[in-house]
């Protein structure tokens, strides 16, 4: 696989704790690959060291074969690593328009605010309001939409099924899926393992802050003992 997004070895401490221990995987461009696991895994630390915000004490962060492990979260960014944040954070006085236009990083034929706003319709209706008068599902919109104003080549997303109704969580599925075609390597983080195997096409099980299943949905529907042990189910 040329991966776009490349992990090997990764360990990261808060402190004296050693929250990440030798995280590895990959991920193609048009591909997307699900990091499920339970609370407290290591999910968001995982992309916490991925974009810069956490340095790993160990291991390399490959963004289309450059090593960035390390690096300042600006240069990540740069390099075109967009992420969508577990909880959001929209700009609460900005509109979505403006919510938008301030993340846009154009290229030609890329994306920009008419393409959002075709992916999400629902958006597309609300272009004047503020993000603190949007619902939780209109802001987990707007949440990518800015990420991809970035045009980015790597996408993570953080449980961004979180606090959302059942019909909104299938937008969000549609939406992702929706990508597939357009070459973006996307890194999904869920609690939602339905929504996972909708958007991925490969599921990495964390738990304890290492990798300990990495298959297809297929492969983890065919193993009980893990989604048991570390999956709850
Ligand atoms: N800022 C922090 N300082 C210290 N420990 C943290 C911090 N953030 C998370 N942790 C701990 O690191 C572990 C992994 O957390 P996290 O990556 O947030 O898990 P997940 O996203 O899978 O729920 C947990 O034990 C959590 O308590
Ligand atoms: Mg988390």
């Amino acid at each position: 696989m040329n991966a776009m997004l490349e992990v090997t070895g990764l360990h990261a401490f808060y402190g004296e704790s050693h929250v990440l221990q030798g995280i590895d995987l990959a991920v193609a461009g048009g591909e997307a690959l699900a990091l499920v696991g339970r609370n407290g895994a290591g999910k968001t630390t995982t992309i916490s060291a991925i974009v810069g915000f956490l340095r790993p004490r160990a291991g390399s962060v490959r963004v289309d074969g450059v090593d960035l492990a390390g690096a300042p979260a600006h240069r990540i960014a740069r390099a075109g690593v967009a992420l969508v944040p577990q909880g959001r954070r929209v700009f609460s006085e900005l509109s979505v328009t403006e919510n938008l236009a301030i993340a846009a990083r154009p290229v030609a034929g890329g994306w920009d605010e008419r393409r959002v706003l075709e992916l999400f319709p629902a958006l597309a209706r609300r272009r004047g309001v503020r993000g603190d008068q949007l619902s939780g599902g209109e802001q987990q919109m707007l949440a990518i939409g800015r990420a991809l104003m970035r045009n980015p080549t790597v996408l993570l997303l953080d449980e961004p099924s979180e606090g959302l109704a059942p019909k909104l969580v299938q937008d969000v599925a549609d939406a992702l899926a929706s990508l597939r075609g357009t070459g973006i390597a996307t890194l999904l983080v869920e609690q939602n393992l339905s929504l996972a195997t909708k958007v991925a096409s490969r599921i990495n099980v964390m738990n304890k802050g290492t990798i300990v299943f990495s298959g297809t949905a297929a492969e983890l529907a065919a193993s009980p003992d893990i989604e048991a042990r570390f999956l709850g189910i």
